[in-house]
């Protein structure tokens, strides 16, 4: 079959890499993708961008696509599948009602209580003055978060009353975010360590993924301000075989029961974010429409089985009784970044050392790259994830730094830590 997945990132590289060595795949097309995706065979590159439905779907008619798969949320909870369901064209995403539980988080706060789902407690507000009241109530810290979507930026941890009450007016306002901010929920700062979830979902079953950690903060230690990831790796060690069977049976099959209940039943990739309490128990700190970036690297590094065909039995509802098969090595990605970022920072230098990496255990996902002629530049914040597969954490981690050491660009920047918690768990054992 032929598949078009959209976007340009290192998740839709990894998706794009992973659905190409697939039995059941001829071709594979990302629209746009990026220089890694251009220079991969069997991969060919779309110059539409994500947002532009009709053309996209244009597309997939005159191509004789069999099978769509979005990367980003937005397009989601834009409504992609929908629109693609009404051109007769199969998208395995949630729907537009089924991706709310990303595209607003009051819905998914209050979907999580209806359905006794554990996470952390919370309140909805609208109105400036009942929310600081109800921090002041409460007390410190606490978290507050944007309802709609804020490209991850959308929640602050506070540690005092004045950064609570200045995200709260922020987001209020309309200024942090727009529409997006001017409802927030505020909840209780749960403590633990995060892990993500993510399932494959045809409406009624759920088939887990293997699990994975991602590390959010800028800096070594995890310091520093958000990012969209800096690194992850898959297994999380986190996640024992107990609490697995655990999620699956309190947080991802109440989910899907709910979601069906409701009426929006969820097909397409599941995105559970976990809190692991102290006392070895999950709590969702969100749900996210997609796969998620950059865990998907060393998730789809893992993968065996033919995904694309898995997508298919899920849209034919019919993941009841399938499995997954998984290298049994760990893999773990860091994130090369440009310079500055999550801030500021400068596109265009090219990139050396692309080719030496090649050949050993390691693989490296473009994010945001471009083929200028035969030159590969960075084009974007976070621009390459490299992963490196590995009989235990350490060794996996010696193996991407080993690529990251050879690879080099202006400016390029990247956590030197990345796993550091499994590689401790291991040194302990
Ligand atoms: P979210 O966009 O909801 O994933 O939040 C972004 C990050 O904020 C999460 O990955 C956590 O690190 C942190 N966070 C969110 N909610 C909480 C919470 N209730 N307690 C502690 N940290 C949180
Ligand atoms: N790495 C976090 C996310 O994809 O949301």
């Amino acid at each position: 079959m032929k598949v078009l997945v959209t976007g340009g990132g290192g998740r839709e590289h990894a998706l794009a890499w992973r659905l190409s060595l697939g039995s059941s795949v001829s071709a594979v097309y990302v629209a746009p993708g990026n220089a890694g995706t251009a220079l991969e065979r069997n991969i060919h590159n779309v110059s539409i961008a994500v947002d532009d439905f009709p053309r996209l779907a244009d597309f997939a008619h005159k191509e004789g696509i069999d099978l769509t798969i979005v990367g980003p949320e937005a397009p989601l909870v834009d409504g992609f599948a929908d629109y693609f369901k009404e051109r007769g064209l199969r998208c395995f995403g949630p729907s537009r009602a089924a991706a709310q539980l990303e595209g607003s988080k009051a819905f998914a706060k209050g979907f999580l209580q209806r359905h006794g789902i554990p996470t952390a407690a919370s309140v909805t507000f609208t109105d400036l003055v009942a929310a600081k009241a109800h921090v002041h109530r409460h007390g410190l810290p606490i978290v507050i978060k944007a309802d709609g979507l804020a490209a991850g930026k959308g929640v602050v941890a506070a540690h005092s009353l004045k950064e609570a009450e200045a995200a709260l007016t922020a987001m209020l306002s309309g200024d942090a975010f727009g529409d997006a901010g001017r409802k927030v929920v505020v909840e209780e700062f749960l403590e633990g360590e995060e892990s993500s979830f993510i399932a494959l979902c045809d409406g009624r079953t759920a088939l887990p993924l293997a699990s994975s950690q991602d590390h959010k903060a800028a800096f070594d230690g995890d310091q520093g301000p958000n990012t969209g990831g800096m690194g992850a790796y898959s297994p999380a060690p986190v996640i024992s075989a107990a609490l697995h069977a655990r999620i699956m049976a309190r947080i991802v099959r109440p989910t899907l029961a709910g979601m069906a209940a409701e009426g929006a039943p969820y097909t397409g990739f599941l995105y559970v974010g976990l809190m692991v309490t102290p006392g070895g128990e999950a709590k969702v700190i969100e749900f996210n429409c997609r796969l998620g970036d950059p865990e998907a690297q060393p998730i789809l590094m893992r993968l065996q089985s033919d995904l694309a065909a898995a997508c298919c039995a899920a849209l034919d509802e019919g993941l009841q009784g399938q499995s997954l098969a998984w290298d049994e090595r760990t893999a773990l990605g860091v994130v090369m970044a440009a310079g500055g970022y999550p801030g500021q920072y400068a596109k265009g230098h090219p990139i050396t050392g692309l080719d030496i990496v090649q050949g050993r255990h390691c693989k490296v996902f473009h994010a945001g790259t471009q083929l200028t002629g035969d030159a590969v530049v960075s084009n974007g914040g976070r621009v390459l994830c490299v992963v490196g597969l590995g009989k235990t954490v350490t060794a996996a981690q010696g193996k991407a730094y080993a690529a990251v050491g050879d690879i080099d660009w202006r400016d390029v920047r990247y956590r030197s830590d990345i796993g550091y918690r499994a590689v401790a768990r291991e040194k302990r054992l």
